[in-house]
């Protein structure tokens, strides 16, 4: 059997008792460390589950999976262990997909995710578009992906949630202040405005940690502003309804 189980935000705690009962019956605990990183170690997870835990990186669940996760799966009690819900990212939905093509039992436990932890902003999630990612820019990548889908929400009056990119095995995550550089040169590349210095934005970091921040300010302060340690996201607000400026006021 292979159980996908969310662990939540923030530490070992977040896990929930069905995860936590499915993992301490599991013959092996792999924890998926490429998409998310906690603000715990590994050795934290390992104490509270009483499991020795194997790191799952890109190259393993996406290559490897049938000689390994899903090898062992087959015959034995499987813990897949996903920082945050287990189902938002493709990755996950991906390696829920081959499982179930080859006859593998699933159980699949959610828990608390990035994509709904933005509502502590104050701005409704079901004003929210689709939500985007920045990856990181390389000499011959440089994709306006995100820029486009800010554009189209906002023509719609609706928030964008646009994610950072991360390599936590380069110990490399991406800053709200690099992704709004990267924003404000794709538009002055294109003679546009869509994001100006003016424009009012948030910035979120470390949601569901005690050390959490939430900032609303306009794209100059923002980019001056430290926001610590990773994971950091950017929300560039759509229309708001008196009661979510009110709420995000607090932030300024
Ligand atoms: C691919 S998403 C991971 C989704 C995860 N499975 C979930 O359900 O939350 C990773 C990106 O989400 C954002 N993110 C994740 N956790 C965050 C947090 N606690 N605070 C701020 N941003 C976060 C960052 O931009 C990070 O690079």
């Amino acid at each position: 059997m292979l159980s996908i189980i969310g662990i939540g935000l923030n530490d070992e705690k977040d896990i929930t008792l069905k995860g936590l009962e499915l993992i301490k019956s599991s013959d092996f605990v792999y924890l998926e460390s490429y998409t998310s990183i906690l603000q715990c170690n590994i050795s934290a997870l390992e104490k509270l589950y009483n499991k020795k835990i194997i790191l799952a990186d890109r190259n393993l669940v996406e290559q490897k999976a049938e000689e390994t996760i899903l090898k062992n799966a087959k015959t034995k009690n499987v813990s897949f262990l996903v920082i945050g819900d287990s189902l938002s990212a493709t990755t996950h939905v991906d390696i829920m997909k081959r499982a179930k093509d080859l006859g593998i039992k699933i159980n699949i436990v959610h828990n608390a995710s990035i994509l709904t932890a933005v509502a502590e902003t104050g701005l409704q999630l079901y004003k929210f578009g689709k939500t985007t990612s920045i990856p990181f820019p390389e000499k011959n990548f440089r994709p306006e992906t995100a820029y486009d889908v800010i554009k189209d929400n906002l023509s719609l009056g609706l928030h964008t949630l646009v994610l950072l990119d991360l390599r936590p095995s380069e110990n490399r995550f991406m800053t709200v202040n690099q992704a709004i550089d990267i924003l404000v040169g794709i538009q002055e590349k294109r003679k546009e405005k869509i994001i100006t210095e003016k424009t009012k934005l948030i910035g979120c970091a470390r949601l569901g940690s005690e050390d959490k921040i939430i900032k609303y300010g306009t794209a100059k302060e923002l980019k001056e502003f430290d926001f610590g340690k990773p994971p950091h996201c950017l929300i560039i607000p759509g229309k708001m309804h008196f009661a979510e400026e009110e709420f995000v006021g607090q932030f300024k």
